[in-house]
């Protein structure tokens, strides 16, 4: 009787120790981390309609709205491939080879600026840049334009998407119903769940994971919903990676802000999906996520992250994984006698 009443003792402190551990784990995550929220985040200066979601989830995957007639968003930001190209950097007009790795699109929303620098506020400042890009769509405003009005159905759905203004069919209102697309391409993971109190969310490994990403100061930059995409560092903080990793042409934030401090100064990334989303950096240069884990750790925080390190901090960012909803393959209208045709 007394040694089951010791064993039920001890099976009860070890419960409690466990259920502790994980209680401070998650609080101490809960100061650096939060879950993905449960509605589509409002887009300022442009409320949310179902009708306007679909009109943008037709121009994301809409050829025509580049002069060639062959890239569409989906092109380099592939919804079924984790939402970005897997490639080096990417292959847009022409077949000219761009500059940089494409990142996802999925969560972009949580990002405070967007691309690797920074250069654009929101979703709808940035939809209007590869639309014009030489390298991506190389078209003109006033061509994306047309070949809207050239189809009546776009302007219907561009009419019921914008309604009461004297000008539905915009550049403005293109990128605008993109940008209210994109919101809603969020990936709730396993990471959100443990998060929001489920303990069988993570496993050990994970959990170790996270402790270490923690611990060893990634969280510093990497925070937020998506454990990044919210500041700006030097790529190379404590040791500049060599031109196989940064190419010396690509000077980052310094473009922006042409201040001299800002040379290699890239947004921290976001990190959800990233087990999906390879190469790595903005270079691409990277293919081997554990490889990447060890480049940051020497490059940003001057330490040897371990084989054995890397390993649970590769598997506490495969919990950043998450699913997607089901996307259904837009049906879009027909070109008409007056659609612009393809050029290049
Ligand atoms: C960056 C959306 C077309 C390649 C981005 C980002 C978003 C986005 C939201 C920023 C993500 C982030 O910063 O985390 C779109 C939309 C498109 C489009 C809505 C259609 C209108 C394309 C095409 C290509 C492309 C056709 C390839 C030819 C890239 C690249 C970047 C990027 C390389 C990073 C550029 C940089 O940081 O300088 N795109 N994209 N995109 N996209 Fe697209
Ligand atoms: C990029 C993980 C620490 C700033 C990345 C990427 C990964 C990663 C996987 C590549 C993302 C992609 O290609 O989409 C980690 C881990 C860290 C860590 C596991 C801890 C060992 C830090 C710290 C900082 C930082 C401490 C800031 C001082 C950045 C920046 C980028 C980046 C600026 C973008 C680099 C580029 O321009 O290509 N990080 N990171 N990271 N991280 Fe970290």
């Amino acid at each position: 009787m007394k040694y089951q009443s010791y064993l039920l003792t001890t099976a009860l402190t070890a419960a409690m120790a466990t259920g502790a551990v994980a209680d401070e784990l998650r609080d101490e995550a809960k100061e650096m981390f939060e879950p993905i929220p449960s509605t589509v985040p409002m887009q300022a200066d442009n409320p949310i309609s179902d009708v306007k979601i679909d009109l943008g989830k037709a121009l994301f995957f809409d050829p025509r709205m580049s002069a060639s007639g062959v890239f569409s968003c989906n092109s380099c930001h592939n919804l079924a491939t984790g939402g970005d190209d897997n490639m080096p950097t990417s292959i847009g007009h022409g077949w000219q080879k761009g500059p940089r790795n494409s990142p996802t699109v999925l969560n972009a929303v949580f990002n405070i600026a967007q691309f690797w620098d920074g250069r654009a506020d929101d979703l709808k400042a940035q939809a209007k840049g590869p639309v014009q890009a030489g390298v991506e769509m190389a078209n003109t405003p006033d061509n994306v334009v047309a070949t809207l009005n050239s189809m009546p159905q776009y302007v219907e759905w561009f009419k019921a998407s914008f309604p009461g203004e004297a000008e539905p069919v915009s550049f403005d209102n293109f990128a605008k119903a993109i940008e209210v697309y994109e919101a809603t391409l969020v990936t709730p993971a396993p990471f959100d769940a443990w998060l929001n109190g489920d303990d069988a969310a993570l496993n050990d490994a994970q959990k170790a994971g996270l402790q270490l990403f923690m611990d060893k100061g990634c969280a510093s930059c990497h925070n937020g919903v998506n454990l990044g995409g919210n500041g700006y560092y030097p790529f190379g903080l404590i040791e500049k990676p060599g031109a196989d990793i940064l190419p010396a042409g690509d000077k980052g934030r310094f473009a922006v802000t042409e201040t001299a401090d800002d040379e290699y100064v890239f947004r921290a990334a976001p990190l959800r999906n990233i087990d999906q989303t390879a190469p790595y950096f903005h270079s691409g240069l990277v293919w081997d996520l554990k490889v990447a884990v060890q480049i940051m750790g020497e490059s940003q925080l001057g330490e040897d992250i371990t084989d054995e390190e890397a390993d649970q901090i590769v598997a506490f960012l495969g919990s950043l994984t998450g699913k997607l909803d089901p996307v259904v393959y837009p049906v879009l209208p027909a070109e008409t006698a007056n659609t612009p045709r393809p050029t290049g």
